[in-house]
């Protein structure tokens, strides 16, 4: 049964956050949203939450933030702009605690605590998939687990959300969309959960499933669930993926980070794959825990 569902399920990309604004005009309610801002934010929360973080609040505003932690005085104050922490110059007095590099985020920072976050780019696309049934930060660090957690799930339609960079789509972020469509799409997409069922089966708890095929439409052709903006992910991600960091080596956030000398090293951080098996949900309360 499990796996027949499996191939209900459509998926479809937001590639730039030009795209974003249509969101509020999209029946989200039975779309799982993943949000990806490889550099930085969503793979900065995912690190959060693993060294032990209680909870990410991501706003949009830096207003947003201060008014959140006057009324608690025990969230820390995170976030950037132009890649750099937020200063008291541009918040009215208060420095920030934190910027947005995932480094900073160690067990001894933000265990048992409240972050609430404003980024450029990575918080305006988690707030915008607000409705979703489900929102989920994703990152190259938790890759595998969140795509194991959405395969789960079985929703009828699955939404990669590419944060961005500015006004601009981000390579790395359509690469990421791209890695996690290929293992829902393809039968690696099966072979999550075929991996599963035959440990099940290997343990005697599951029967064989068969896998249906996709009918051809009108014109006798077989239309993959999934949309052209996915299919160009895949693509450019089919084509990158023996070396990640030299295809993103040059995009635009990575030319600012590698142009920052203590930043520098957030790149090659961002990029490690499936460190954490910690899958990232924003809950209704506004807030992101680990599921
Ligand atoms: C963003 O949200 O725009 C990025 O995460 C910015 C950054 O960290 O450089």
């Amino acid at each position: 049964m499990v796996l027949i569902i499996l191939f209900e399920m459509k998926l479809d990309a937001i590639l730039t956050p030009a795209e974003l604004p249509m969101l509020a005009k999209r029946d989200l309610r039975d779309t799982v949203c993943v949000v990806f801002d490889v550099l930085r934010a969503t793979s900065t929360f995912v690190t959060a939450l693993h060294n032990g973080a209680k909870a990410i609040v991501p706003v949009s505003e830096i207003a947003e933030a201060v008014a959140i932690r006057k009324k608690q005085p025990d969230a820390l104050l995170a976030g950037e702009r132009d890649g750099i922490r937020i200063r008291a110059v541009q918040t009215g007095g208060i420095d920030f605690d934190l910027g947005n590099s995932p480094r900073e985020y160690t067990p001894e920072k933000v265990r048992g605590k409240t972050i609430v976050s404003t980024t450029t780019n990575g918080t305006r696309a988690l707030r915008a998939c607000v409705g979703a049934k489900t929102v989920l930060a994703a990152s190259f660090l938790d890759l595998t687990a969140t795509a194991q957690f959405v395969a789960k799930l079985q929703p009828g339609q699955v939404l990669f959300v590419c944060a961005g960079t500015r006004e601009n789509a981000a390579l790395e972020d359509v690469l990421a969309a791209g890695a996690m469509a290929e293992m829902l799409a393809t039968s690696g997409g099966a072979g999550i959960l075929a991996s599963e069922c035959q440990a099940r089966q290997h343990a005697g708890k599951m029967p064989a499933l068969p896998v249906e095929p996709q009918s051809p439409d009108a014109h006798g052709v077989t239309r993959p669930a999934w949309s052209d903006s996915v299919e160009i992910a895949r693509r450019v991600y089919t084509q990158a993926k023996s070396d990640l960091a030299a295809a993103v080596r040059t995009s635009e956030n990575a030319q600012r980070l590698r142009a920052i000398p203590e930043l520098r090293d957030d790149l090659p951080f961002c990029l490690q794959r499936d460190i954490f098996l910690l899958v990232a949900k924003l809950h209704a309360d506004g807030a992101i825990r680990p599921v």
